[in-house]
């Protein structure tokens, strides 16, 4: 439904644009489904489900089993006595009671009404009730889903399981060097709208600097040379950010997108004017949505002793080490100093698209919504998930889409020229050069890889 269906017979669009214009600007369209809506059986909810989704962090997990709602499916995931972790739907298949109350056993989850033992793997161990003949338990299963537990965080695969991908694996994943620290953040509207807030390093500027003070550090308050690409493999985008820093510096920024859900992001904290070549992933993030009003961002924080900035005591559960992120404590705080959580959850529980009057600093998001669109549309095959360990019908696709990001920060030393606007240009064109780099090394292993675009970043750096 458009603008001018909802107008009013006889209004014109000149009322519309018009002071006073209330009257005619009431009317919410519909929001956008094909990319906001997750729950079985919609398009975007069938691509989530094809990608492994964290689901919880294992410190969540005690002797009691955490009820949640991922993708819309209500689930409990316990870890059993052996170590083992589950994630089951919700109600048990007997009578349907939540297993959120049932308890965690040797070997799976014991609902709580009538004793029924069920396994990980959602196979019916026990109903006791029975008789000993009874042969009930070997024509039930119960739902279950895949689980991997990586570096504190619990992952599910809720999939067709014939269509299982490989677990994801990242060049920033394996580091032996760096410290991954696992985080959660609940947010109060649709996933989109916090995957987006993402590829609008713009809104840093204004909502985190100019607007409440500095949320971020004072290096994001500038207003930056912005361009946005798909990545040359598919499969995602690019944000590049660059900014004149004094002494004839340019911090080039890479922020890397990987679909349906994913996002790598470099340095959160202040940038120095000393050269820098390739400083790697600070933050990676999964936005994974319980319903289409309310998601939560998983993500681990890397720290290293040599990254600056950073406190690992303030990493955890609605808690993450920078300002402007997780919802504020009461309501007159959200009023007065407003950060992600409550622009995101002010758009709407679900944003209107129609409504929107998209500027040139929302050229990310545009992008990004058009990706997403040909990636549910299975337009795009490299959007898709990696060779399938189990099923032959998955995709196999490079190596490349699978493993490399394209996270990073780097500052260099490349003279101010005179004339603003040419000058302005050469941050564009800096930028481009980065990124022809980054891409050069992709025929390269890691560690190769890592030296080589040190060693052209530091050619291209007049130091
Ligand atoms: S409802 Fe779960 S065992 Fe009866
Ligand atoms: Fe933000």
């Amino acid at each position: 439904m458009s603008l001018n269906d909802l107008m009013p017979v006889g209004a014109s669009r000149r009322d519309r644009n018009e002071p006073y214009s209330g009257y005619y600007l009431r009317d919410v369209p519909d929001h956008d489904p094909e990319i906001t809506h997750t729950g079985p059986g919609t398009a975007m909810g069938e691509y989530m489900r094809r990608h492994w989704q964290p689901v919880c962090l294992t410190q969540q997990l005690t002797d009691l089993p955490l009820a949640l709602k991922v993708l819309h499916e209500d689930l409990v995931v316990f870890r059993d006595r052996s170590g083992e972790i589950g994630v089951l739907h919700k109600h048990c298949s007997h009578r349907g009671t939540s297993l959120e109350y049932g308890i965690v056993s040797d070997h799976g989850i014991r609902c709580c009404y009538h004793g029924w033992l069920f396994g990980v793997d959602g196979r019916v161990i026990e109903t006791p009730g029975e008789p000993p003949d009874s042969r009930l338990k070997e024509n039930v299963v119960h739902g279950a889903y895949p689980v991997k537990e990586c570096d504190g965080l619990v992952f599910a695969y809720m999939g067709p399981p014939d269509e299982i991908p490989e677990f994801p694996t990242r060049e920033t994943f394996d580091r032996d060097d760096i410290e991954k620290i696992p985080f959660l953040v609940n947010h109060s509207n649709n996933w989109l709208q916090t995957y987006e807030n993402m590829m609008d390093p713009v809104h840093s500027v204004f909502l985190h600097s100019r607007m409440t003070g500095l949320q971020l550090s004072k290096s994001f308050g500038e207003i930056p040379h912005m361009e946005y690409e798909e990545t040359h493999n598919g499969g995602g985008l690019v944000y590049i950010s660059k900014r004149r820093l004094p002494n004839d510096k340019i911090w080039v920024r890479h922020v890397h997108f990987r679909f349906p859900n994913e996002a790598h992001f470099g340095t959160l904290f202040d940038i120095s004017d000393k050269d820098l070549f390739f400083q790697r992933v600070y933050v990676t993030r999964w936005i994974v949505p319980h319903d289409d009003e309310s998601c939560t961002f998983f993500g681990w924080r890397f720290i290293r002793d040599d990254l600056p900035g950073g406190d690992r005591a303030r990493i955890g559960i609605n808690s993450i080490d920078f300002d402007g992120q997780a919802e504020g404590p009461d309501y007159e705080s959200k009023q007065r100093t407003p950060g992600d959580w409550e622009a995101q959850a002010g758009q709407r529980p679900i944003a209107v698209h129609a409504l929107e009057h998209r500027a040139s600093t929302d050229a990310g998001v545009t992008l990004l919504r058009q990706l997403l669109r040909q990636a549910v549309r299975h337009e795009t095959p490299s959007a898709w998930p990696t060779e399938s360990a189990i099923g032959a019908r998955a995709r196999r696709v490079d190596r490349v889409n699978s493993r490399f990001i394209y996270a990073q920060d780097s500052v260099l030393t490349v003279p101010k020229l005179p004339d603003k606007t040419e000058d302005w240009s050469l941050l564009g064109e800096t930028g481009r050069r980065v990124t022809e780099i980054l891409y050069e090394a992709d025929r390269l292993d890691d560690e190769d890889r890592d030296t080589f675009v040190k060693a052209k970043l530091r050619e291209l750096s007049s130091v």
